[in-house]
């Protein structure tokens, strides 16, 4: 278990993220990854507490997942479905967060569709008391930061198994490609992986990719070969129609065509390169179907798996700290 204190009672954003905490969670996520390969696989550290998922957007990796975290650290979970759920009479999202509350909820998971919304609960815990720590599993376009950590931990783990760290980021190109500017994921990644010391360079058409995201500390490229030279990595994220008002590329076949990411495109890429997308993923869209299943190059499958052992650190650090439970 991470040595360093944990002091963040909610995860609402990646952007204050320093590096040493990035760490607790790579090391705590390491430390529940061996968990998760023994024969048991579950730890009692959350025995007497309630963990809640209220996600109000639709949701396969993130939402079961934080499901499996949860019940593999022996905690009580309920799962809130807003289309059975009390919202359809007119209740509000604060007062269906505040029932939740009085049940003796601990951590919420929140997932909504409006930037902010996570933020707003958090704050709405805090007025009431202050026990609730509330996790941000996606709003709108703004951030994603259980995501932004489980692809921090793949790219560590695949640099060194044995003691994934960010320092093992330092210098590395990783290129992210695809929908930026509806991206939580994108968002997310670029604080971690910043933080982190990569190099971060992002590739779209300028409709899906302001100039302004250099000033996070990224370099912006509007053709796709600047940005895959000599990467190590390349994240791909999924054109997000649900979230476009209007029509910002000429056709699904023509973004293929110059920004999809395929076998030949990886060619100017380090020798070792992976490709990583955080699903769901348009197959032959942003990602060929037979880059996405290769073995060797995609760690898109590593990804999901990732997903509960980072999410068993976040809600082991929010729910218990980092005292010793003899894991
Ligand atoms: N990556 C991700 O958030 O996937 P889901 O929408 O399936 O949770």
């Amino acid at each position: 278990m991470a040595s360093a204190p944990w002091t963040r009672r909610h995860v609402l954003t990646l952007a204050d993220f320093t590096a040493a905490e990035l760490d607790i969670v790579l090391q705590t996520a390491n430390s529940f990854n061996e968990v998760l390969q023994r024969q048991t696989k579950k730890v009692p550290a959350l025995q007497t507490k309630l963990v809640t998922t209220l996600f109000f957007e639709s949701s396969t990796r993130t939402r079961n997942s934080f499901e499996l975290a949860a019940k593999r650290l022996s905690a009580d979970v309920l799962n809130f479905a807003p289309g059975t759920s009390s919202l359809s009479k007119g209740e509000t999202i604060l007062d269906t967060a505040k029932t939740f509350w009085s049940m003796g909820a601990d951590l919420m998971i929140i997932r909504h569709q409006s930037s902010g919304v996570p933020q707003m609960i958090a704050a709405e815990m805090d007025r009431l008391g202050g026990r609730v720590g509330v996790l941000n599993a996606g709003d709108g376009c703004h951030e994603h930061p259980s995501q932004g950590l489980l692809d921090l931990f793949t790219l560590c783990t695949f640099l060194d198994p044995a003691q994934p760290r960010t320092q093992l980021l330092m210098g590395k190109k990783v290129a992210i490609v695809g929908d930026i500017l509806h991206s939580r994921v994108a968002r997310s990644n670029l604080w971690s992986l910043i933080t982190s010391g990569a190099e971060v360079h992002l590739a779209a058409p300028p409709t899906l990719l302001p100039q302004e995201f250099e000033s996070f500390g990224a370099k912006v490229h509007w053709e796709l070969a600047p940005a895959l030279a000599d990467a190590h990595f390349v994240m791909t994220l999924r054109l997000q129609h649900e979230r476009m008002t209007q029509n910002l590329i000429p056709s699904l076949r023509e973004y293929h065509q110059r920004y999809g990411i395929t076998r030949d495109r990886l060619k100017g890429c380090q020798p070792t390169v992976k490709v990583l997308h955080p699903g769901p993923v348009n197959r032959g869209v942003e990602l060929s179907s037979d880059l996405m299943d290769d073995p060797v190059l995609s760690l898109v499958s590593q990804q999901v798996t990732s997903g509960v052992a980072v999410r068993m650190a976040l809600l082991y650090l929010m729910g218990s700290g980092t005292g010793g439970l003899g894991l």
